[in-house]
């Protein structure tokens, strides 16, 4: 047997339905706030990465499908969505367009982890941008698509923790300062940290190893370190999003994995997949684009994991989806099938989701069959009734059945399914 690659998965039915309406939501609702679809390759020369992400960081260093195609590029599978959207930017003049631009993705990205639960090396996310908008109302915009997207998704209780990076100048203050306090305990940092030291210090200040947590405790918050105007860009986001009624907490130690941001950075945690496991993190990145050869032009998103969002959906928003009622048909003998599936396109266009044996069961076993499939409803098409202009209707949920004349079924399969029939 040939399986699937470690890392990647499998997204069956059911489970497909949650990602589709979960995806149709997004779409509908970053579309109404003027995020519309960016499609990207999932290709990328490599440097596009190297140059965004940053070398020292372990997405590049340690986590990338990197490969030589035939003509020997050296190419990626992409690991993140931003650098592409800012690249894309850049390279079909959307300078040109009214700014900001919105855009938004979603797809799979691709890195290689190590794997556990919410962890894979092939994952979906969910992004915006706006590209073009220094103002702080550009992250309240930002943050509040985000809010309105999981709120109608059923979730109340995610905590958006959030920080002040600063500009990049005030990092450089911050890093030296940063190993001046931890100098005499250096020896005691983990290995991974002690690495970082040189490659990416700002990654020891969320490092899991008790230890490092317990020695950078003790150190001075990036947020002393950050300018007044940076300050004040942040203390205007958290305020506008308070007047909106939306809660962030304040993490000075939040720092995120990618070396574009600066200022406002942010990540949301799911209570239920644990401390460590980030559903949504984001930021703004004003260099990006002048980094990657283009005009200076400031950007703000996130991205959602969308294997982990679908992993802790509210149970009311999957039975929302996944309890969707079913009409089955049953069509008995060869002049009932191309009535059957008649029937079929007929009750599709009005909305309601069909199954049609196929595969020429008696009436005992495509009973059956209609009660595994959980049809409410089942349309048994008999050759006997069907001369006579009628089918039978039985009612799986109430135990109850009746002959319908054919002209009339539409109309009664209506009233059953929608539960507006008078007894
Ligand atoms: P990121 O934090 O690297 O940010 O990834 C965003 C989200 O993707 C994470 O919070 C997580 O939910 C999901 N994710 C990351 N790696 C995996 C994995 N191996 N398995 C499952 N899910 C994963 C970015 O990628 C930035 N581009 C976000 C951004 C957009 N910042 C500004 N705009």
């Amino acid at each position: 047997m040939i399986r699937r690659v470690k890392g990647t998965r499998d997204i069956l039915p059911p489970d497909s339905l949650l990602w589709q309406k979960v995806e149709a939501i997004a779409n509908e609702i970053f579309s109404g706030f003027g995020y519309d679809e960016i499609r990207l390759p999932a290709l990328e020369p490599t440097e596009l990465f190297v140059r965004s992400v940053g070398e020292g960081t372990d997405i590049v260093a340690k986590e990338m499908y990197t490969f030589e195609d035939r003509k020997g590029r050296s190419l990626t599978l992409r690991p993140e969505g931003t650098a592409s959207v800012a690249r894309a930017f850049i390279e079909n003049g959307l300078g040109q367009r009214p700014q900001p631009v919105r855009l938004s993705y979603i797809g799979p990205m691709w890195r290689y982890e190590r794997m556990q639960r919410g962890r894979y090396r092939q994952f979906a996310q969910i992004g915006i941008e706006i590209l073009g908008a220094y103002s702080p109302t550009a992250d309240v915009e930002v943050l509040l698509a985000l809010h309105t997207f999981l709120a109608a998704l059923g979730f109340d209780d995610l905590v958006i923790a959030l920080n002040n990076l600063g500009d990049p100048e005030d990092r450089v203050r911050f890093i030296t300062e940063l190993k001046n306090e931890l100098a005499v305990h250096k020896d005691e940092l983990c290995g991974d940290c002690q690495r970082r030291w040189d490659t990416n210090p700002l990654r020891i200040l969320d490092c899991k190893v008790a230890r490092c947590g317990e020695l950078v405790a003790e150190t001075s918050p990036i947020t002393a370190f950050v300018s007044e105007d940076a300050k004040q860009h942040v203390d205007r986001v958290t305020e506008s999003l308070e007047t909106l009624g939306i809660t962030v907490e304040r993490n000075p130690r939040l720092v995120r994995g990618l070396d574009y941001y600066l200022r406002t950075v942010f990540e949301i945690i799911s209570p239920e997949l644990g401390k460590n496991t980030v559903i949504c993190g984001g930021g703004r990145y004003d260099r990006l684009i002048s980094d990657l050869g283009g005009k200076a032009v400031p950007g703000i998103g996130f991205a959602i994991g969308e294997d982990r969002l679908i992993d802790v959906l509210p149970q009311s928003f999957k039975e929302s989806v996944l309890d969707r009622k079913i009409v089955a048909i049953l069509p008995l003998g060869d002049t009932a099938v191309a009535a059957g599936l008649g029937l079929a396109r007929v009750l599709i266009h009005r909305g309601f989701k069909c199954r049609t044996e196929v595969t020429g069961r008696s009436l005992k076993a495509g009973l059956k069959w209609a009660q595994k499939n959980k049809a409410s409803v089942v349309i048994i098409l008999g050759e006997q009734e069907m001369q006579q202009g009628e089918a039978i209707v039985r009612d799986l949920e109430r135990g109850q059945q009746e002959s319908v004349k054919l002209e009339n079924l539409n109309a009664r399969i209506s009233e059953i399914m929608t539960g507006t029939e008078t007894v």
